[in-house]
């Protein structure tokens, strides 16, 4: 393991930890010296990452947990001090305003916001003491308008307020809270959606997606894990309320 930051003896939660950004999150903090519980609804996809993690010589455990379930978020935070938090587990959904339900929009707003909201409430109680940093998972999706992600874009935009608002009113106890808007990254996420909305075409529909990236290719997870692995570090103890597109372009160069 090659550290570039040291997280040594820091606990840190990782929500959606299981898959995709979360993992790679997750793999980041471990390798850099956190000890990380990996919060996710799906017990065995967060067991093989703390597998792999303690197979590479990190410190990590699984526990299942539905962000959306205020019982279940208390029972996985466990009451310990924690110094990093990542709130990051979230689900899409394809619609505009006019054929989105109020089934839907509740489905959306229970994950992506209201599970936000009470991981960061059990998350900030814990760190009132000694301090510590939390990074919110938004999406260029709150900063731009996506075609059919009127639901997503709430919980997005939702996302992106709350951290502006957690980190003022936490100035004072030493608390950094910061969020990231990746654009697309190349995780299970897509590769579900593409296999559900576009069966058949998933090759082309790749393709397509890549290049809305002016760079020309989706993000890796990986590098959402290197930004937030700084954002937690020391090393950016002079960063809080801000977002950070990581989008191969996407906000500033698509025109
Ligand atoms: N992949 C992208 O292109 C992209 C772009 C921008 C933002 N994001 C955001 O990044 C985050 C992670 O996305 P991903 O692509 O890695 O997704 P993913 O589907 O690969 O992983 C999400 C994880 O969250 C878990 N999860 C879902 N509902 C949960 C719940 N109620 N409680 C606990 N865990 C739950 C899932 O089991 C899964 O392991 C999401 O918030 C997503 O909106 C993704």
């Amino acid at each position: 393991m090659n550290k570039i930051f040291d997280l040594s003896g820091k606990r840190a939660i990782v929500t959606g930890g299981g898959s995709g950004i979360g993992r790679a999150i997750a793999i980041a903090l471990a390798n850099n010296g956190a000890k990380v519980s990996i919060l996710d609804l799906d017990e065995s996809k967060a067991q093989e990452v703390a597998l792999e993690i303690t197979n590479a010589g990190g410190e990590a455990i699984a526990v299942k947990c539905d962000v959306s379930d205020e019982q279940s978020v208390k029972q996985a935070l466990d009451g310990r001090p924690i110094d990093i938090l990542i709130n990051n587990a979230g689900i899409a959904h394809i619609g505009n305003v006019s054929n989105t339900s109020p089934e839907d929009m509740d489905r959306i707003y229970n994950i992506n916001v209201k599970g936000a909201y009470l991981c960061l409430r059990e998350g900030v109680n814990l760190m009132k003491a000694k301090g510590g940093t939390i990074v919110n998972v938004s999406s260029i999706a709150a900063h731009v308008g996506i075609s059919d992600r009127f639901a997503y874009s709430m919980s997005k935009g939702a996302i992106h307020a709350m951290t502006l608002s957690v980190a003022r009113d936490f100035l004072a106890n030493n608390i950094r809270c910061n969020s990231i808007s990746p654009a697309r990254v190349h995780t299970p996420f897509v590769d579900g959606f593409l296999a559900k909305n576009y069966p058949g075409n998933e090759k082309e529909m790749f393709q397509a997606l890549s290049n809305t990236q002016p760079i020309g290719r989706m993000g890796k997870p990986a590098e959402i894990g290197a930004l937030v692995l700084y954002l937690c570090s020391d090393e950016a103890s002079f960063i809080t309320g801000t977002d950070f597109p990581i989008d191969g372009g996407f906000i500033t160069l698509n025109n």
